[in-house]
């Protein structure tokens, strides 16, 4: 979602620096950006809509600029305009800002700033900073801020230029901020991917915090205006992973490398023991298990619930972060809950966790991003060591989510009375991408059908549910994706000779379940793709076989959606349209 970047230097001309660093968020999805510039009083702006490179055509002035502030937007209050494009100066055209988060009480804090005759010219929760910031007497600037940000309800990050100042000053509740430091410059963003190039270490500002920063130093506060110290942290090989190298597209790259990410986490996983605080007592304190994510990652929390319970026998169930958090949850001291987050920063599942922690939960966090909200927050870490995920579509951290889980529950396993220990190594030897040319008459069979669905049992079920996100993310294809036994319980009357059905199947005790909801299909023209590693299949009503690598039926979870993905980016690509930016969605959703 949106990115922020502030940039002061001892060098004049940062507008190119400001953007070049801009255009790294631009993985976390936007619809327009802008930039504010400052030299000693004079600010100039520039707006654009759509892509960055819009804006850089609008940069063709001499820069001397020494400091800077810019944007990437996602719209949330307000449409995508360049009225409501970030950043936003105040009336009084002392203050300039860009926000990442949403303040809850913007209609109140409106009123308020309207009352006192001052005029908000655009329909954004975030101008209403500015114009507060202009509000508050005084000369201490960060007790103004403090003062502004104790107004705001909901969740921000913010970075404010003030008119005749070479400094930035910043805050954060709930949206991340990270500051870094070399010598002759500072950089604030939203991401710190983009500090690779520049700096070896940077500071995470903490929760309810303000800085204001200087191109010779850093000074952080509470919210009771005491200096505090923040440690830095190594700008890390996980910061520096996102280069495409020889791919055309994220999402095939990433789609790729799913292979070496199996590797890296059965490697880590040996050298390192994440899982040393889940011993025998913390097992024996587990009554429930609840897994809590968003989109793949709840994907994910729904597989993990199916490992959890049928390795380590404790009752386990995967939920939807946002449903979650307002279902009135039963949590107290026995019941382990784990969040499941490639970013560790979906607005939802943090606040789960946060709500989890409250009432006494133990927490585990399964996310990719090492230095994220989510992995700060959570008593145990298990990493997903996917490297950086790029693409909205989200592949390898899936895969990645997939395994951690069942290392987890065959570690929980152990303390149980019929300990699972499996032979991971049989990973390694898997053709992960085996026939995949033969997707693409699969393909075609899609773009020949007016309605798909996706059909499967047990774990197959979540496969299927998984595969149609995929599909429909990227392709705009809309699709069904139902557990097989509830066919016939009403989606079955939407099938006709327009519809093509994949089937999932690699359970060979729910084969013949399977085979007669083909029939079903079938008897009603639908076309059937049976996605399996099962040689069993003797049915005339199965109209294309694709076949993966016969991998043990306890790994197939983790193997059976890569031809979904594939399927999904190839389809995606035939229509023309962008793998990695799919339309209206965000990489990180960073607002509830
Ligand atoms: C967004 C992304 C999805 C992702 C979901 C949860 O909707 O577009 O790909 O699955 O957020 O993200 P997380 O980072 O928590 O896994």
């Amino acid at each position: 979602m949106c990115g922020i970047i502030g940039y002061i230097s001892q060098e004049k001309g940062v507008s190119k620096k400001i953007i070049h660093n801009l255009k790294k968020l631009e993985y976390r999805g936007y619809d327009s950006s802008g930039i504010c510039l400052l030299k000693g009083n004079t600010f100039l702006v520039k707006k654009s809509v759509g892509e960055i490179a819009k804006l850089e055509q609008k940069l063709n002035f001499v820069d001397d600029f020494d400091c800077g502030i810019a944007h990437t937007r996602w719209a949330t209050h307000g449409k995508v305009s360049l009225k409501n494009t970030h950043p936003h100066l105040s009336q009084d055209k002392c203050w300039a800002v860009v926000h990442n988060g949403i303040i809850e009480n913007f209609l109140e804090l409106s009123k308020l700033i309207k009352s006192k005759g001052v005029t908000l010219k655009s329909e954004t929760d975030t101008e209403t900073i500015v114009a507060l910031m202009a509000l508050q007497n005084g000369d201490d600037n960060i007790k103004k801020l403090n003062e502004v940000t104790s107004m705001l309800v909901g969740s921000y990050a913010i970075c404010l230029l003030h008119k005749g100042e070479h400094a930035l000053y910043v805050a954060r509740r709930h949206s991340p901020l990270y500051i870094a430091k070399n010598d002759n410059s500072c950089m604030v963003s939203s991401d710190p991917v983009t500090f690779g190039e520049d700096y070896g270490t940077y500071y995470t500002l903490p929760d309810d915090c303000m800085a204001k920063v200087t191109v010779d130093k850093i000074d952080v506060y509470d919210k009771n205006l005491n200096k505090i110290c923040v440690k830095p942290s190594e700008v890390g090989s996980f910061e520096k992973s996102a280069e495409l190298g020889k791919y055309s597209f994220y999402a095939e790259k990433e789609i790729s490398e799913i292979p070496k990410v199996i590797d890296t986490i059965l490697s880590n996983y040996k050298i390192v023991d994440h899982f040393k605080k889940i011993n025998k007592t913390f097992y024996s304190q587990i009554k429930k298990v609840k897994l809590i994510g968003c989109g793949t990652a709840y994907h994910a929390c729904l597989m993990g619930a199916k490992y959890i319970q049928n390795y380590a026998h404790i009752e386990a169930q995967g939920y939807i972060a946002s449903e979650f958090r307002y279902s009135k949850p039963l949590i107290d001291k026995n019941t382990l809950c784990i969040f499941v987050s490639q970013s560790g920063e979906t607005a939802d599942t943090l606040l789960s966790l946060e709500l989890a922690k409250n009432m006494g939960a133990k927490t585990v966090a399964v996310v990719n991003v090492p230095y994220s909200s989510i992995a700060q927050k959570a008593d145990v870490v298990l990493p997903l060591c996917a490297g950086m995920e790029v693409a909205v579509m989200s592949t390898k951290a899936y895969n990645a989510m997939l395994l951690v889980l069942m290392l987890l529950a065959s570690h929980l396993s152990k303390f149980t009375e019929s300990p699972q220990q499996f032979d991971y190594d049989v990973l390694k030897s898997v053709d992960f991408f085996k026939d995949v040319q033969k997707i693409d008459p699969i393909t075609d069979l899609v773009l020949k059908s007016e309605k798909v669905f996706f059909i499967g049992r047990g774990e197959d079920y979540v496969t299927a549910l998984e595969a149609g996100l995929k599909l429909k993310e990227i392709t705009y294809i809309n699709c069904v994706s139902i557990p097989s036994g509830e066919l016939k319980h009403g989606t079955l009357s939407l099938v006709d000779n327009k519809s093509l059905v994949f089937m999932i199947a690699t359970d060979k005790n729910l084969l013949a379940k399977n085979i007669s909801s083909a029939s079903e299909i079938k008897a009603r023209g639908g076309k059937i793709v049976l996605v399996t590693n099962l040689d069993e299949i003797q049915s005339g009503d199965i109209d294309y076989v694709y076949q993966f690598d016969k991998i043990t039926q306890k790994f197939s979870s983790i193997i059976s959606i890569i031809p979904f993905q594939v399927l999904a980016y190839k389809t995606c690509l035939r229509l023309g349209y962008s793998p990695d930016k799919p339309r209206n969605l965000a990489k990180s959703v960073t607002v509830e």
